[in-house]
């Protein structure tokens, strides 16, 4: 319950980042935390915009024993409630220091090294073209060779939008759609429909196989 109510309040004070009233519901989620495989020895996950941690757990439940997951969260209030939850909730508490919460939007973050997987729950469809754009290379530019980036959007909420918005609002969605095509193209290698989710979602799962491969910003839009 106290999830939930700070996901409401801040849905309702910072719409624009938080993007949904509710967290994920599970199967999302899971869909979400798919290619978090047990795949090599120190696998590095990164988890963008966990909020409050709905992903995390399902990524936790899979992570292999020596992997270490980095969260990045922009807002402080959910930064602060993961903080917490690294000392109360035991599934958490057990990573230790392979798990490290940084407070900063995902285009600040300066870490060192390349991700193997990369989730993200970020709400792209809520930004301006140019945010979604930086967006999409930081997160191609932060992840290894042949590693995964997973990311959802909700399904159709762009044509919906779309035809109770004006012009520029469709600008912005049509221009927010082929960034996300641009990185879909190409490389996507798998994608999940998940009906069982408020709203309804699709997953995507794009794959590069070398730092060349990876769309610029200004290659769309
Ligand atoms: C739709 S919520 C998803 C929360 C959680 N992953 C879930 O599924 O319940 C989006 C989250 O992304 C965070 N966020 C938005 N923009 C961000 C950015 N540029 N960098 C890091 N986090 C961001 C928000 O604060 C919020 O926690």
């Amino acid at each position: 319950m106290r999830e939930h109510r700070l996901f409401w309040r801040e849905f309702r004070e910072n719409f624009t980042t938080t993007g949904a009233f509710l967290p994920s519901g599970k199967a999302l989620s899971r869909a979400l935390a798919r290619f978090v495989r047990n795949e090599k020895t120190g696998l590095r996950v990164l988890e963008v915009g966990p909020g409050t941690g709905s992903v995390t757990r399902q990524i936790v439940a899979r992570l292999p024993a020596t992997a270490t997951l980095d969260l990045v969260e922009a807002n402080p209030a959910f930064a602060d409630w993961l903080r917490q939850r690294q000392q109360d909730d035991p599934r958490l508490a057990a990573l230790g220091d392979r798990m490290t919460v940084h407070n900063c939007y995902v285009q600040e973050l300066a870490v060192g090294g390349k991700y193997d997987v990369i989730v993200s729950g970020l709400p792209l469809n809520n930004f301006a073209p140019d945010v979604v754009r930086s967006i999409l290379t930081t997160l191609t530019s932060h992840l290894a060779p042949g590693g995964t980036l997973s990311f959802f959007e909700y399904i159709a909420v762009r044509r919906l939008r779309a035809i109770v918005s004006g012009s520029q609002q469709r600008r912005r969605l049509r221009e927010i759609g082929e960034a996300i095509d641009n990185v879909l193209a190409g490389h996507e290698i798998a994608r999940d429909r998940v009906l069982q989710n408020a709203p309804p979602a699709w997953v995507h799962h794009v794959r590069f196989s070398d730092s060349v491969d990876k769309p610029h910003s200004g290659d769309a839009g």
